[in-house]
């Protein structure tokens, strides 16, 4: 059996010798965050695969994410290492249930979170991330707005922005299940801990919070806020990202694994190099639609 030290050698050779750039998201299992050439969360990724020059991204992060990649930088080659790594809450939008809600209220401005589909991204007009999402909902200029599809991140703009916000029901199956009674148990063990919640959270839970934070906006809060213990409450996986940059502070996870994001392995990462899989392949004219759609996010900074 080859070593991590093994693989690793073979693909840093092989990046190397392909002119290919590793992106990948926080969650991902920490082994690969040793070549990792970015780091970081959705938007943080989204804008490095925008402006690279390598020949090749290999998209360490589930399936909506890889397909950035690709509707942002059309002549690159993006592998997307294993297939299995998708997002359940991106497949809870369908474009044709969009087509309909679009039907049925035809003033409203669509919002997608960039948990979504391509199709979904070209049916709407303006994409947000965890990161931007109150500030992608504040900068639309219809009264109405349909955000899909997740309801927390939804419901959490539409209070902060207090716009009309509709809402889809959709979920992530991580962040919807952890409860006020996780964090207050986190808080009896831990009462100087900072609380950072993610904005995929439930409302009960979001109003626990001291920061509410993007994956990447975590690592500056944990940075910057004067705080040396945190509370973390989103994808276990968050912590060993955390602990890497920030060894002399301490974090404690309240949410559970996104198995998707784990299926991804070093061996993955050799093999896509190596044969050039799984390529990402987007229809053209849906992948124009779509690109307007992340390129207003993006024109907002
Ligand atoms: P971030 O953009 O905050 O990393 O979130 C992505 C995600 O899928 C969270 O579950
Ligand atoms: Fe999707 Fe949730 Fe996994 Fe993020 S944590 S990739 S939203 S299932």
């Amino acid at each position: 059996m080859t070593s991590n030290k093994d693989l690793i050698e073979k693909i840093m050779k092989l990046k190397k010798e392909k002119n290919a750039v590793i992106l990948v998201h926080n969650y991902i299992t920490s082994d690969i965050y040793e070549i990792a050439d970015y780091i970081g969360d959705s938007l943080d990724l989204s804008r490095k695969s925008a402006n690279t020059d390598a020949d090749i991204i290999v998209f360490c992060g589930v399936d909506f994410m890889a397909e950035c990649a690709k509707i942002l930088s059309p002549g690159k080659i993006v592998l997307h290492p294993r297939k299995e790594a998708t997002c359940p809450m991106a497949a809870m939008a369908e474009v044709s249930d969009l087509r309909e809600k679009k039907r049925k209220y035809p003033d409203a401005s669509v919002v997608c979170y960039i948990n979504t589909s391509t199709s979904v991204k070209a049916e709407s007009d303006i994409c947000c991330t965890s990161a931007n999402a109150v500030d992608v909902v504040n900068s639309v200029k219809e009264k109405e707005v349909l955000f899909v599809p997740d309801r927390n991140l939804g419901h959490y703009a539409k209070t902060v922005s207090g716009k009309n916000v509709r809402l889809w029901n959709g979920y992530c199956y991580v962040h919807d299940v952890i409860t006020v009674e996780d964090i207050k148990k986190a808080k009896g063990s831990h009462p100087d801990a900072h609380v950072m919640v993610h904005p995929e959270c439930r409302a009960d839970v979001i109003a626990r919070a001291d920061a509410v934070c993007s994956t990447g906006q975590m690592i500056d809060y944990a940075k910057t806020s004067g705080a040396s213990e945190f509370i973390v409450a989103t994808e276990e996986g968050m912590c060993a990202r955390l602990k890497r940059e920030f060894p002399g502070k301490k974090f404690y996870p309240v949410g559970g694994i996104c198995t998707q994001m784990k299926e991804i392995r070093l061996y993955d990462v050799y093999m896509a190099l190596k044969m050039n899989q799984f390529e990402i392949t987007l229809d053209e004219s849906v992948r124009k639609r779509a690109k307007k759609t992340l390129d207003r996010m993006l024109e907002l900074g």
